[in-house]
């Protein structure tokens, strides 16, 4: 499988303009955080949530701000989308709406709030604001980027498409939007064999996760061209690894996420987006498991869950973790770190973002 061999560089072309939007919305004093009887009383029903991952110990940092931000959303009419990645007091406690990219984008264009604060990262922001043009779009932390999303940028996609003409070119949603603007279609981890083949073409440039496009490749008759790119969190698992916690752990399950290595997807039980890994946990219930992907969504999954030890390897991912709870209250009082994306661009990457979602 050919791999292009320029890198290219961070592309946040389409910045935040911060306090754009705070012309419409007000300011507003920062809530009261204090740790009292009445926080403890007001939150006890979503520390249950999280029990079982979080000490109770730690519950007194967290519940002032789920508290201020529950709050805080009402009065603003906004919503917080959680990507699976995002902490237990992110995800259980303030998420109105939680899933893998794919349920993120589609979730974005179908909520009334006015205002979306997004738990993710840069990329998944600018999704959001492609499909939700007349919406104010939040980061919490502008510098969640995203290694993949880091890869490639628009002139590298033009370069392609010069040296492949007629070749399609599928885009892994973990892109930028001017990225987006310049492929055929998007595609997600939930979705990318699909999409691949929904193209009726023998060759198809996928980008730029070169382990995604090396797991699709090993299950079609399509020659798939790939990108360089990698995530650098599922990048790190090794086959060796995986083997030690099957040794370790007699009859565990091991699902990995397909922006793994081949061969670790190879040994794994099964393979999907981070939502069908949850999927697997609830419908197959297994004993044991080993989700072979960011540490959180152990967390997340197992907080939930009854009757299934989780074993865990841990790889954090970086940008994920820069989203905290102190600072999407922050957005949320200042209305800032706006997201923008110029409206031709815009344009132009929701007709690749929506072709894969008409596909269903
Ligand atoms: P999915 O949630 O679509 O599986 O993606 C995983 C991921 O790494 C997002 O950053
Ligand atoms: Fe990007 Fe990987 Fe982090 Fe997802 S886990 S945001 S793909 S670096």
């Amino acid at each position: 499988m050919p791999v292009p061999s320029r890198i290219g560089d961070e592309t946040r072309t389409l910045s935040a303009r911060p306090f754009g939007a705070a012309k419409r919305f007000p300011i507003l004093p920062t809530p009261n955080l204090a740790w009292n009887k009445d926080t403890e009383a007001a939150t006890a029903h979503l520390y249950e949530r999280v029990a079982k991952v979080m000490p109770a110990i730690e519950w007194p940092f967290h519940a002032p701000y789920v508290k201020a931000i529950n709050e805080l959303k009402r009065e603003r009419n906004a919503v917080i989308l959680a990507h699976n990645y995002q902490t237990p007091e992110i995800y259980h406690c303030v998420a109105d709406f939680v899933g893998d990219s794919l349920q993120l984008a589609k979730l974005a264009a179908t909520s009334d709030a006015e205002i979306i604060v997004q738990g993710g990262v840069h990329f998944m922001a600018e999704t959001s604001k492609i499909l939700s043009p007349d919406k104010v779009v939040l980061m919490p932390d502008m510098d969640a980027g995203c290694s993949l999303a880091a890869s490639i940028t628009g002139a590298d996609v033009r370069a392609l498409r010069a040296e492949y003409p007629g070749v399609p070119i599928v885009a892994y949603v973990n892109t930028s939007a001017d990225v987006k603007a310049e492929v055929d279609i998007c595609c997600t981890s939930s979705n990318a064999l699909k999409v691949v083949e929904s193209l009726g073409a023998e060759r198809v440039i996928m980008l730029p996760d070169r382990y995604l496009a090396e797991n699709v490749a090993a299950q079609t008759k399509v020659k798939i061209i790939a990108w360089h790119g990698a995530c650098e969190v599922h990048e790190r698992f090794t086959a060796e690894e995986i083997q030690s916690y099957r040794a370790d752990h007699p009859g565990v399950k091991i699902i990995a996420h397909p922006e793994c290595p081949r061969e670790v997807v190879d040994i794994s039980d099964f393979s999907g987006s981070t939502a069908a890994m949850i999927d697997y946990v609830r419908m197959k219930k297994p004993a044991r498991v080993l989700l072979v992907t960011e540490c959180s969504m152990a967390d997340n999954v197992a907080a939930e869950t009854s009757g299934t030890e989780f074993v865990r390897p841990c790889n954090f991912c970086p940008h994920m973790k820069r989203i905290t709870l102190p600072k999407i209250l922050d957005a949320l009082v200042h209305i800032r770190e706006e997201v923008t994306v110029d409206p031709a661009i815009a344009a132009r990457a929701r007709v690749s973002v929506q072709r894969m979602i008409d596909l269903g």
